[in-house]
């Protein structure tokens, strides 16, 4: 198969290198120069583990190349794939849908034969008919079909989430569209994972509804943590607890700072506003954003608490920014609400993570950057552990605990446990979702 991926964002170019490992030939189109030169040379523009290696192997094969030339990557490919932004539209919440539909009606001046031009973006319920309207007025001669193919994959985990998906999910308008995505797919057909083939606006509202539905569940585990810690009990064998329950599972049940990245915020957001304009308020999500917000609030309070209810001249150590390990991805990280108010308040911040930095440095203004936990630590009057990178998980604890002025740790990620921790010479350890009864 011939496939044109445009887009060469996160989505896009994991898709298009995973694509061409199948064996397919993909030709990744960027409007960017400078990511398609960067690409052309060999270098990945995002961190994700894999994705250098799995990229140079298939360039090598050629069978995966990087272009500007939209018109040229689309003449001729079975399956054009548009992968671009859809960012929350500033003001109302929707997705912005411009980058999407400019690429739909570029794809369709390229048509020359028969495509099918498939929205990998998250895009609202009904969009898949809208491409579908703009192609064909673009060009009315075209020969094709549209097809919705959500994304499921979690950044630091994006090529075994593609090469061994829970589920695929297509959205076709014909027979036609079906047996060429079964062609792309065929791979993972063969190995049993599961491809659901259904109408567009299904595939459409899956997309949305597994991100909220994901998104509440960890939003009720931090209820129950923030419960737990007046009312008593801990939320790890809460979570334990109920999670052995076949119906409820175990998976996304680790009370944290709350959740932050690209997809959930974005996503709840477009639910939400898709609720309401179909005068079908989504409340349970609309609970969710909110709930999400004062979690990362109270995150604060229990920082606030560890130097003694005053940031004020007080030094802490953050390790980790990035919404979670194994990404340089800043997007809504709880760190972008949380290390803000400490500044605020007058707190000293020195910040370690493997990835964040490139990013985070516009993004944090006023906090020290630094190499090494331990250095982080030094005369430090609290460590805050903000991201459970596994750099941080096996820290010699008495070595941080002997450097610091007052050796106070603040576990946003419960990496560590109480017992642990105090038996290692710090004097206090505070995690989440735990009663002191
Ligand atoms: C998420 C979904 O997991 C993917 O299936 C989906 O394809 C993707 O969004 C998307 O829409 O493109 P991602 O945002 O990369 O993937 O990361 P997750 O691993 O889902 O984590 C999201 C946030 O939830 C992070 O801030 C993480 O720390 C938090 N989280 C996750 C928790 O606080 N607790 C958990 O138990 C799990």
């Amino acid at each position: 198969m011939r496939i044109a991926m445009i887009g060469t964002g996160y989505v896009g170019l994991v898709s298009g290198v995973c694509f061409s490992d199948f064996g397919h030939d993909v030709v990744c189109v960027d409007k960017s120069e400078r990511k398609i030169e960067m690409l052309q040379a060999g270098e990945v523009p995002i961190y994700e583990p894999g994705l250098d290696v799995l990229m140079a192997k298939n360039v090598s094969a050629g069978r995966l190349t990087f272009t500007t030339d939209l018109a040229s990557a689309v003449d001729g490919a079975d399956a054009v794939f548009i992968a671009v932004g859809t960012p929350t539209r500033r003001g109302d919440g929707h997705a912005d849908l411009t980058y999407v539909m400019a690429a739909a009606e570029e794809i369709a001046q390229a048509i020359t034969e028969y495509t099918v031009v498939v929205t990998k973006s998250t895009v609202p319920v009904g969009t898949n008919r809208k491409v579908h309207a703009v192609v064909s007025a673009a060009n009315p001669k075209a020969s094709f079909d549209v097809a919705s193919n959500p994304e499921f994959l979690r950044e630091g985990a994006a090529i075994d989430d593609f090469m061994r998906p829970d589920r695929v999910v297509v959205g076709v308008e014909s027979e036609r569209a079906a047996e060429v995505m079964a062609e792309i797919y065929r791979p993972l057909y063969l190995r049993d994972f599961p491809i659901l083939t259904t109408d567009l606006e299904s595939a459409e509202m899956i997309k949305y509804a597994a991100n909220a539905f994901l998104a509440t569940k960890i939003t009720f585990i931090n209820e129950i943590a923030g419960l737990c810690e007046r009312a008593g009990g801990d939320v790890k064998e809460v979570a334990r607890g109920i999670g052995l329950d076949g119906r409820i599972g175990n998976k996304f049940l680790h009370a944290g700072p709350g959740y932050g990245g690209s997809c959930f915020p974005k996503d709840t957001a477009a639910l939400a506003r898709i609720g309401q304009d179909h005068a079908h308020p989504m409340q349970i999500t609309e609970t969710v954003i909110r709930v999400n917000d004062e979690v990362k609030k109270r995150m604060i309070e229990k920082i606030r608490e560890a130097c003694d209810d005053n940031f004020n001249g007080k030094t802490v150590a953050v390790l980790g920014v990035t919404f979670k390990p194994n990404t340089d991805d800043m997007r809504d990280a709880p760190s972008l609400t949380i290390v803000p108010a400490l500044i605020g308040g007058g707190a000293r911040v020195r910040v370690v993570d493997p990835q964040g930095r490139a990013e985070g440095e516009a993004l944090l203004p006023g906090v020290e950057w630094l190499d090494d936990p331990y250095a982080a630590a030094a005369e430090a009057d609290v460590v805050v552990l903000l991201t459970e990178w596994n750099e941080f998980r096996a820290l010699n604890l008495n070595d941080l605990a002997e450097t610091m002025k007052s050796a106070r740790m603040v576990d946003l990620r419960n990496i560590y446990s109480s017992a642990l921790v105090l038996g290692s010479g710090f004097e206090t350890y505070v995690g989440v979702g735990v009663g002191d009864h």
